[in-house]
C-alpha cells in the first residue's frame, strides 16, 4: 500500500466553446477568485479537449480559448498566483484520461445525465469523446492530485464519478495514490436559471440570447435582458420560503445575492414587499456595476493576444512540473516500463 497524504490543491475548468455567461461567472469563475484569496495552490483550465467532443470551428475555438483566458484574468485571477492553462498544452491530461478510460465502466458513463442530455436520441451518432468526457474530466483533476473542485451544481455527478474512478484505481492496484476529491458547490448561485424560463438552467446552448447575460454584453444589453426577464405578478416575499414555488423570482433574488455577496435572507430583508418594477432596476444596476469592468478589461486584454499566449505557455510549464511526475508514478503503478538513462 503506497500511503500518500494530499496537500490541498484546487483545480477547475471551463469549456472555451462560446460566450461565458452569468452562470459560469457566479457558479464558477467568481468562486475561483474567492479561492485564490485563500492562498491554496490553484490551477484553472480552459478545457479545449473537452470542447471538441462536439464540433468546434477551429478559428472560433482559438478565439474562445483566448477570450476565456482574458475572462479569467479580467474577473480577478492573477496568472502569477493561480496557474492558468489550456488543457491541450499539458499532455498529461489526455494521457491519464486514457488510463481512466480503462478504469471507468461503460455503465457508469451511460448513467451520466449530461451524456443523456447532450447525446439525446441520437447517441449512435455522438462522438466517442462525448461518451468518455467524464474520464477526461477525472484526469484533469486527478493528474494534479487536486483535493477541491469549485463548480456549479450541474457538475456534481461528474465529480462523483471522479471519486469512483479514484476509488476503483486505488482498489484495483492496492494503492492510496489518487485522492477522493471534494466537490465545492456553494453560494447562492450554484444553479443560475434562464431569464426566460425559471425551470431551465442558464446555458450557452440556449437558442435565445435573451435567456442569458453574456460576459461580453454591454451595459444596455444587460439592463434590457433583466428588464425583460420573466417574472410573476406578485411582490417579493420577505422570507426565503416565499420563493419556493416561484422559480423566476427565486432566480433573480439568487443572482442579486451572489453579486452583492449577501445571503438570500439579507436580500429579502431589504427588498421584501417591493414589486419587480422596482427590484429589476436595482438588479440591473448591480449587474452592470459588477460585470461592465470585467467586460471592458476582457476587451482590453484581447487586444494583446501575444500576452495571453505567453501566460498560457508559462502556465503549462508550471502545470507540467506537477503533472509529469504524477503521470510517471501512475504508469509505474500500472506496470508500464519507465524510461531509463541511456
Ligand atoms: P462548463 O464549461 O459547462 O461550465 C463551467 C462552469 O460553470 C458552471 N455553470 C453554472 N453554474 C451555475 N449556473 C449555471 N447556469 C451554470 N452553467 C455552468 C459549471 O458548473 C462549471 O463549474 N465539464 C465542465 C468543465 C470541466 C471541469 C473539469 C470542471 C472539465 N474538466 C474539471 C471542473 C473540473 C463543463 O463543461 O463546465
Amino acid at each position: 500500500m503506497t500511503e500518500t497524504t494530499f496537500t490541498p490543491r484546487v483545480f477547475s475548468g471551463i469549456q472555451p466553446s462560446g460566450n461565458l455567461h452569468l452562470g459560469n461567472y457566479l457558479g464558477a469563475l467568481k468562486r475561483f477568485v474567492d479561492w485564490q484569496a485563500k492562498d491554496v495552490e490553484s490551477i484553472y483550465c480552459m478545457v479545449d479537449l473537452h470542447a471538441i467532443t462536439v464540433w468546434q470551428d477551429p478559428a472560433d475555438l482559438k478565439k474562445s480559448t483566448r477570450e476565456l483566458c482574458a475572462g479569467f484574468i479580467a474577473a480577478g485571477l492573477d496568472p502569477e498566483k493561480s496557474i492558468l492553462i489550456n488543457q491541450s498544452q499539458v499532455p498529461e491530461h489526455a494521457q491519464l484520461a486514457w488510463v481512466f478510460n480503462c478504469v471507468a465502466r461503460m455503465g457508469w458513463m451511460q448513467r451520466m445525465t449530461q451524456w443523456k442530455d447532450k447525446a439525446g436520441k441520437n447517441a449512435q451518432n455522438a462522438s466517442l469523446g462525448l461518451f468518455a468526457y467524464p474520464a477526461l474530466m477525472a484526469a484533469d483533476i486527478l493528474v494534479y492530485h487536486a483535493t477541491h473542485v469549485p463548480v456549479g451544481e450541474d457538475q456534481k455527478q461528474h465529480l462523483e464519478l471522479t471519486r469512483d474512478i479514484a476509488i476503483k484505481f486505488n482498489h484495483d492496484y492496492g494503492v492510496n495514490f489518487f485522492p477522493e476529491t471534494e466537490p465545492v458547490i456553494e453560494g447562492a448561485a450554484t444553479r443560475v436559471m434562464s431569464l426566460r424560463d425559471g425551470s431551465k438552467k442558464m446555458s450557452k446552448s440556449d437558442p435565445s440570447d435573451a435567456s442569458r447575460i453574456n460576459l461580453t454584453d454591454d451595459a444596455d444589453a444587460i439592463a434590457k435582458k433583466i428588464r425583460k426577464a420573466k417574472t410573476d405578478p406578485e411582490a417579493l416575499p420577505s422570507e426565503a420560503k416565499g420563493l419556493e414555488e416561484r422559480p423566476e423570482a427565486r432566480n433573480l433574488v439568487n443572482i442579486y445575492a451572489a453579486m452583492a455577496e449577501m445571503s438570500v435572507d439579507q436580500v429579502l430583508a431589504e427588498v421584501g414587499g417591493k414589486q419587480f418594477s422596482e427590484f429589476k432596476p436595482m438588479l440591473a444596476d448591480l449587474a452592470v456595476a459588477k460585470m461592465s469592468p470585467i467586460t471592458t478589461e476582457m476587451a482590453r486584454l484581447m487586444e494583446n493576444q501575444d500576452e495571453i499566449d505567453k501566460i498560457l505557455a508559462r502556465g503549462s510549464e508550471r502545470a507540467r512540473a506537477i503533472t509529469a511526475p504524477i503521470l510517471s508514478q501512475t504508469y509505474d503503478i500500472i506496470g508500464m516500463v519507465r524510461p531509463v538513462e541511456v
